[in-house]
Parts: structure tokens; C-alpha cells; sequence
């Protein structure tokens, strides 16, 4: 039997923290084996809010890199540019045509986002999950592991494939394949370090309020001091009255690769004093074989643009098919090559 297909990806914008490691890309390098990959670096999506022209091919190169860096795995792994395969565009049209407007209206993120920017709010960001459906059907992927804050898009995703089906399809030939999300209990939502119920995000004004994959030693060390915590002493996983508490130790578990009965047993009765610098050295050691292979990356740029080039042309071959399909469902008129 053939693997099934995983598909998922990350924006290019600013660098990786903790948050996307431990929610997403972890979970992509930990299931790679069994599955048959494509994870992209989606540029289409970067620009949905205001973004800078210089930066972004810079960003996207290194997101490239950090993917590489973490343990995506070549052999049983695509790693590609978004932009790169004509066919998301293409087929992100395809679907605005049969997605209702209020399907889109009614999405969270679109709303949080929206109220962030007042006034200019593009067409773009509205339809950033229709663009994120046509990513995910392109591929036929079974499978697409995410943080817990993606769910709802995964949710659209699937509304969008049955209509196509429903309207287009024949009974017993589906046109898009329905994906499935895979989100991890642990780590799906890592919090803000200066605020323990808010998620830790790449676009909080603060940057105490994350830990980067390429912060420095001295730079981790710094948000770990400063990083928000509780008067009590002793600490433990779950007391919804101290949700920095259970965010921190989670951390320290995830980082650690221990489990989470020796992590309460080994701080059941820890301060914060003695807490932190466990914890810094913890992350510190964690991010430093990820942060060493980046920078070998980095100095060979030619090999990665290669590497980028390549994956490009696997994920066309699979997703020029699915939008052939997709088009004539529609009743497109075919050319003659
Ligand atoms: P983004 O930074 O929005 O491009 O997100 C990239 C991936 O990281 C997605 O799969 C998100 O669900 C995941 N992610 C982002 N922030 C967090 C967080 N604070 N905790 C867990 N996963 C996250
Ligand atoms: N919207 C996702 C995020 O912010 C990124 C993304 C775009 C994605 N296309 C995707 C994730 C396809 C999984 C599959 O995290």
C-alpha cells in the first residue's frame, strides 16, 4: 500500500519561534517516515497583510533553511516555495468561485487579524483560506498537521472539497479529496511568555513575548529571567489558575524530551529561581543543533536554491494534475498540446 500524503506549511514571516517549532514543525519531522511529504513555504500567504518587498525573498529562503534545519528529511520529504507552483493561484480562483462570502466572513482568524488592522484590510486576507484549501487539495493530502489554531480553516477546507464534489463531482468519483487535521494535544497551543493566556504569536508587538529558533544564548536567557510568572511555590501542569505555570513546564517538557509525570516529580517542589535556569539551560541546549545546521545551510545558499528548484517541479507534477481535474470538472475548454 501506498503512504498516505501529508501536506503543510509555514508563512515566511519573521523568524520561527517556540510556538511554530513545537506545534507544527516538530510534529512534520516526527511523522515524516511513514508518510509521503510536501511541506511549503507559503509566500502567497505572507502578503496578505502589508508586508516588505525587500525582506520577503530573504524570509523565504530561510524559512527554506529553518525547515531543513529542524529535520525535514528529503527522502521521504518535498520541501517547495508556494508561489513557485502556478497551480495555488490558479486553483485559489477556481474555488473562490463556488466558496460563499460568508463561509469567509465568519472565520476567526480573518476576524482577529481584520480588527488588528483597522482599516486596510486587503481582499487578500479574507481569502487567505480559501488560498490555504487550494494548498492543502492540490495534493490530495490525507493528513495536515497544525497548530490547534488552524482547525477552522481545516474545517473550510474539507465545506470547500465536498461542494466541489457535491456540485461537480460524480457519485462515485470524487473530484478533491477530503483532508483530515492531525493536531497534537501537546505543544498545539504554546502560550505568550509575558502572558499565559494569550498564545505566543509571531505578531506580538513584544519580543519578550517569545523565544525565536535563532535567539542567542544571552538573548533566551534574558526572556526566561523576564518571562511572567506566579507568587506560589511548587510547580504543576494544569491549574487553570496558573496558566503560566503549566505553559513553562510544558516547555520544559516538550524541550527536554522528558515525560510529563518525571517533569511533575522533578518540580513539584521548585521555585521559580531554581525553575528558570533549568529551563534556559534546557532550551538553549534544544535549539542549539537546529541553530548550528541553519547556519550550514545558509552558507551554502546555492545548494538550497537548488534544493527549492527541484521541490518545485515534484509538487507541480501532483498539483497540475489536480487542478486538470478540477478544470475540467468545470467544463474548462482544453487546449491541444
Ligand atoms: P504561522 O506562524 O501562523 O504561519 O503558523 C505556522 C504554524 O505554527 C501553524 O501550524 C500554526 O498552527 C502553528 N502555531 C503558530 N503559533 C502557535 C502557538 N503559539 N502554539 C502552537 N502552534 C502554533
Ligand atoms: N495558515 C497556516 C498558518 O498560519 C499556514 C498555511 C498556509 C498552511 N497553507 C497551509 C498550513 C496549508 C497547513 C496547510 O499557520
Amino acid at each position: 500500500m501506498s503512504k498516505q500524503r501529508v501536506l503543510s506549511g509555514v508563512q515566511p514571516t519573521g523568524n520561527l519561534h517556540l510556538g511554530n517549532y513545537l506545534g507544527a514543525i516538530r510534529n512534520w519531522v516526527e511523522i515524516q517516515q511513514e508518510y509521503d511529504n510536501f511541506f511549503c513555504v507559503v509566500d502567497l500567504h505572507a502578503i496578505t497583510v502589508p508586508h516588505n518587498p525587500k525582506e520577503l525573498a530573504d524570509n523565504t529562503l530561510k524559512m527554506g533553511a529553518l525547515y531543513l534545519a529542524c529535520g525535514i528529511d528529503l527522502d521521504c520529504s518535498t520541501i517547495f516555495v508556494q508561489s513557485h507552483v502556478k497551480a495555488h493561484s490558479e486553483l485559489t480562483w477556481l474555488l473562490n468561485c463556488i466558496t460563499p462570502l460568508n463561509w469567509l466572513e465568519r472565520m476567526i482568524q480573518f476576524k482577529e487579524k481584520a480588527v488588528k488592522q483597522g482599516e486596510n484590510v486587503s481582499v487578500g486576507l479574507l481569502d487567505y483560506p480559501v488560498l490555504m484549501a487550494a494548498d492543502i487539495l492540490l495534493y490530495d493530502a490525507d493528513k495536515v498537521p497544525v497548530g490547534e489554531d488552524q482547525k477552522q480553516h481545516l474545517e473550510l477546507t474539507r465545506d470547500i472539497a465536498v461542494r466541489i464534489n457535491d456540485k461537480f463531482g460524480k457519485k462515485k468519483q470524487p473530484i478533491l479529496k477530503l483532508p483530515e487535521p492531525m493536531i497534537r494535544k501537546q505543544g498545539a497551543r504554546v502560550m505568550s511568555l509575558t502572558d499565559g493566556t494569550k498564545k505566543m504569536s509571531k505578531s506580538d508587538p513584544s519580543e519578550l513575548s517569545r523565544i525565536s529558533l535563532l535567539d542567542s544564548p544571552d538573548e533566551i536567557k534574558r526572556k526566561i529571567k523576564k518571562c511572567k510568572t506566579d507568587p506560589v511555590k511548587g510547580l504543576t501542569f494544569d491549574d487553570p489558575e496558573r496558566p503560566e505555570c503549566n505553559n513553562l513546564l510544558t516547555l520544559y517538557q516538550l524541550l527536554s524530551g522528558k515525560t510529563k509525570e518525571a517533569v511533575a516529580t522533578e518540580c513539584q517542589d521548585m521555585g521559580w529561581g531554581q525553575f528558570k535556569p533549568l529551563l534556559t539551560e534546557t532550551t538553549i541546549e534544544a535549539l542549539k543543533p537546529i541553530q548550528d545546521k541553519y547556519q550550514e545551510i545558509m552558507d551554502n545558499r546555492d545548494y538550497l536554491n537548488s534544493l527549492l528548484k527541484d521541490g518545485a517541479d515534484q509538487a507541480a507534477e501532483v498539483a497540475n494534475n489536480t487542478l486538470s481535474r478540477v478544470q475540467n470538472a468545470l467544463g474548462f475548454l482544453t487546449v491541444d498540446n
